[in-house]
Parts: C-alpha cells; structure tokens; sequence
C-alpha cells in the first residue's frame, strides 16, 4: 500500500487524469492538491467520456475517497455544474469531500483574469480565464476567502466586507461597475448551503489513510514547465504543480509519498503563451494536432505541438524525483516515418542541456536525434513485447534521456489501453 503522486512533467494535458483514472480502480483515496477547474483531465471509461476540471479523476471507484484539497482554488459554480453532469452520467459522489481550508473562486477573480490579460495586451500570458491568478494572488495577499468561510454566514460577512471594497477600487481601475454586495453574499451562501455536507476538515481522513496503509493518490494539475518557481515564468499558473507541493496542498509530510509517476507524452505539446522550443509550426506539428485531437479540454484552444523534449523531462524528473513514467498517446505517432527527440538546445552557437531562464529560453533552437519509426498501429498492444521494436528502441531512448524507468504506456484514450511494463520486461 503506498502514496503516490501523479504529476504532469511537461507543459501540462499529458493525460493525468486518464492515468489517475487507471490508477484509481485500486486507490482508496484520491485527491487534487493544486490548481482549480483551468485543469481539464479527461477520462473515458464505461460511464462515458468526461472533462473534469476539479473533482479528482478517482470519482468513477465508489470505493475511493475522492478529495479536492487545501491547495487548490475552487469556483463553487463551475464546481456544482461539474457535480451535476457527473450525477446525471450516474457517478456517485457520495465520496466527494471539499477541504474547508481550499480558496474560493469568486466571479470577480474571473472577470480580474480577464481584464488584467487585456491590460497585458501584446505580452498576454494566455491564461485559462478561469481567476486562477486572482483567487492565488488574494491567498497569498491573505485576502480569500475559504470553503468552510461558505457554512458560516456571520463570518463570511465579514471576511467579504474586507475584501469588496478593495476590488471594487480595482474593478474601477478597469472602469468597470462595482460589486453588488449584498447580491454576492446571498451567492456566496447559496454555494455554502449546497456543498455544506461535503466541505469538512479533510486531514482526520487524510492522515487515516496514510497511516492505515491506503492505497493514496495525489493527483496533481497542469505540468512542470508552468510551474510558478521552476516554469517559464511569468508565462505558468499561480500554484506548484510539482510533487513537492503534494504535501502542502494534501496534507501529507513529504516522508509519506512513496512513489512519483510523471506523466509524460511521447511528444510535445502546449496552450497559452511562453516559449516552446520544439514548437512545429510546419505540417508535422498540424498533424500531430489533428491525429492527436490537440485542442485545450478547459478551452477548445488549439494547443502547440512538437516533438518530445527530452531536456525539459530530464529536468521535470530532477524536481520531481519520478520513480516511474507513463507515457501517454504513443498511437499518436504511429504513423510517422520518422521521430524525432529533442536532446539539447542551440544557444549562441553552443549546446546547452539545461533549461535556461525563460528570456535565454526564447532564444533556443532546439538538437534533435532522429529515430525511425514503427508506422503500424500500437493501439492494440497490451504488453511491452506487443510493441514493434522501433517503438520500444524510442521508448528506451525517452527513458535513457530522462534518466527514469517506464512503468505505464498508454496507446489510446480508454481506460484498457494501457502497457504495464515490468522492470524485466523493459530490459529485454
Ligand atoms: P490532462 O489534463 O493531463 O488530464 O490531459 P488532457 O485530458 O487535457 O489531454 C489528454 C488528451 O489525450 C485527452 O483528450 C485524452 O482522452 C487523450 N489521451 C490520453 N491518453 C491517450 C493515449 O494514450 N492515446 C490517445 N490517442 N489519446 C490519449
Ligand atoms: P491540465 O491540468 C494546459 C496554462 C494556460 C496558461 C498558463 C496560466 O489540464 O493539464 P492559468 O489559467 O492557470 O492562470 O493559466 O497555464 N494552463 C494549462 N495548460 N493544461 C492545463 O491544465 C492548464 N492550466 C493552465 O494556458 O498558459
Ligand atoms: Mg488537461
């Protein structure tokens, strides 16, 4: 029985929740410890095909605790629409719990997104619109407010009291009209009143499981490279998507966590703004977007597509000490005569193997190795001896770069298209 935390490795939409998904046929507990619903994990199971922005990708076991964590930030309305499409597909979430400590996203944290990107104008980050920067700016600036702030009316006031005024001086920085106060509040108690019997102390259950020797999941949002300390800053989200930032977010002491899966695509992609050196702005970059069906889950923006990057894995590995990876979407590149990985960048005529800060960054082009390719279908394959031998030649070379084993290769989007690889198998 053990912790694992399931983490993105590269620019984010590497398949988590697909992976959390799989993993959790057998996890008691599942729960999301960053972000809020820009996160778009999709799952498809027997219950259908399903976009889940904040409730953990856990929620298709009945028999898993699923919990949205201390460290994400939660819009209550996007939240219960997510509940509500859930329950009508007939998932039960009678093991949904919120953490009363998890921020709120109010409408007004949305519509700053919106107009600080505006403001930002050419040099826009392209951020999800979702007030995920707002609702983590006014954490920290210990403004927010809380879930469990939502069940005590006398106290929400209050803490609301404090907080309007200040964006109503901002809203008018941005000419546009005040917040209705009293209107919020009526709001903000109608969310608390419907998620009331799910907003709880979350760490009793938390540190029950972990001692009791559960099977735990952390499962994280977005990837690495857009991580607030390490990603190609300012153009990353307002909280640590790294494994390290499980146990804030969680609830669990860095000791616990006995297992970190990088999720990791056998290539490249990203949405929103920052630099990209393996971006393909050519016909193969078309196609890996077209066969890949690379469109944002949370936008529907056409996500940037290259090969893999093997020097930002490497580096995603080192911050996160991966145990293991699973890659996602081989079948993608099925069809390609030729593959190619990323293995350093150019910088002033020289080749560096690290990632160098975000303005150096932009000035890279990327080395690559070329392999062959299989061009034949892998989605059938359910072994690491069903794969063709070009493709277990690219896999090995991925996971010689990054310096992890493979544990997981997923060929297609279903929850049993999926390779386990045992440590023999993949040395054979
Ligand atoms: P997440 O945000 O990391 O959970 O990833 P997203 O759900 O945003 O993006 C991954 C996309 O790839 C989804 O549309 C998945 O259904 C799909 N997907 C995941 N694994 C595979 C795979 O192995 N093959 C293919 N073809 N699609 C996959
Ligand atoms: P999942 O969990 C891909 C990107 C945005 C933007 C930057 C900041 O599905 O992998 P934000 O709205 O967080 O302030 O945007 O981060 N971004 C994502 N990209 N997948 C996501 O989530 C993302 N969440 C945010 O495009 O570049
Ligand atoms: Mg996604």
């Amino acid at each position: 029985m053990t912790v694992t935390a399931v983490v993105g490795a590269q620019w984010g939409d590497e398949g988590k929740g697909r992976v959390v998904d799989y993993l959790a046929q057998r996890a008691d507990m599942v729960i999301r410890f960053q972000g809020g619903d820009n996160a778009g994990h999709t799952v498809v199971n027997e219950f259908g095909t399903f976009r889940l922005h904040l409730v953990p990708s856990g929620i298709f076991n009945p028999r898993t605790q699923c919990i949205v964590g201390t460290g994400t930030v939660v819009n209550p309305e996007t939240l219960l629409q997510e509940m509500r499409e859930l329950s009508e597909a007939g998932v039960s979430l009678d093991n949904l719990w919120l953490s009363e400590r998890a921020h709120v996203v109010f409408p007004y944290h949305r519509l700053l997104d919106g107009l600080e990107e505006e403001a930002r104008g050419q040099a826009q980050l392209g951020t999800t619109k979702r007030g995920i920067g707002p609702a983590y700016a006014d954490k920290a600036a210990r403004h927010g407010i809380r879930l469990g702030d939502l069940i005590r009316p006398d106290y929400l006031r209050h803490r609301l009291e404090l907080v309007i005024e200040r964006k109503n001086r901002t809203l008018a920085y941005f000419g546009k009209p005040p917040v209705d106060f009293e209107e919020l509040l009526e709001q903000a108690i109608a969310w608390g009143e419907a998620l009331a019997p799910r907003i709880v102390d979350t760490l009793p259950m938390i540190e029950e499981a972990v001692r009791g020797g559960k099977e735990v999941l952390l499962e994280g949002q977005l990837g690495a490279m857009r991580d607030l300390d390490w990603g190609i800053y300012p153009y990353v989200t307002s909280s640590n998507p790294l494994a390290g930032a499980a146990c804030a977010g969680a609830g669990i002491p860095p000791t616990a966590i006995d297992r970190v899966i990088g999720v990791v695509k056998a290539y490249s992609t990203a949405v929103g703004a920052g630099p990209f050196p393996v971006e393909l702005k050519d016909e193969v970059g078309e196609r890996l977007r077209e066969i890949g069906g690379e469109y944002g889950a949370t936008t529907g923006r056409p996500r940037r597509c290259g090969w893999f990057d093997a020097v930002a894995v490497r580096r995603s590995a080192w911050l996160n000490g991966f145990t293991g990876l699973a890659i996602t979407k081989l079948d993608v590149l099925d069809s390609f005569p030729e593959i190619k990985i990323c293995v350093g960048y150019r910088l002033d005529g020289e080749v560096i193997k690290h990632v160098p800060d975000t303005p150096v960054l932009e000035q890279v082009t990327p080395v690559y190795e070329t392999w062959p390719g299989w061009q034949t279908s892998t989605r059938d394959a359910r072994t690491w001896d069903d794969l063709p031998e070009a493709a277990r030649a690219y896999l090995n070379r991925i996971s010689e770069l990054a310096g992890v084993p493979i544990q997981y290769i997923s060929v297609g989007p279903e929850r049993d298209q999926l390779v386990v690889v045992s440590e023999e198998e993949r040395g054979a």
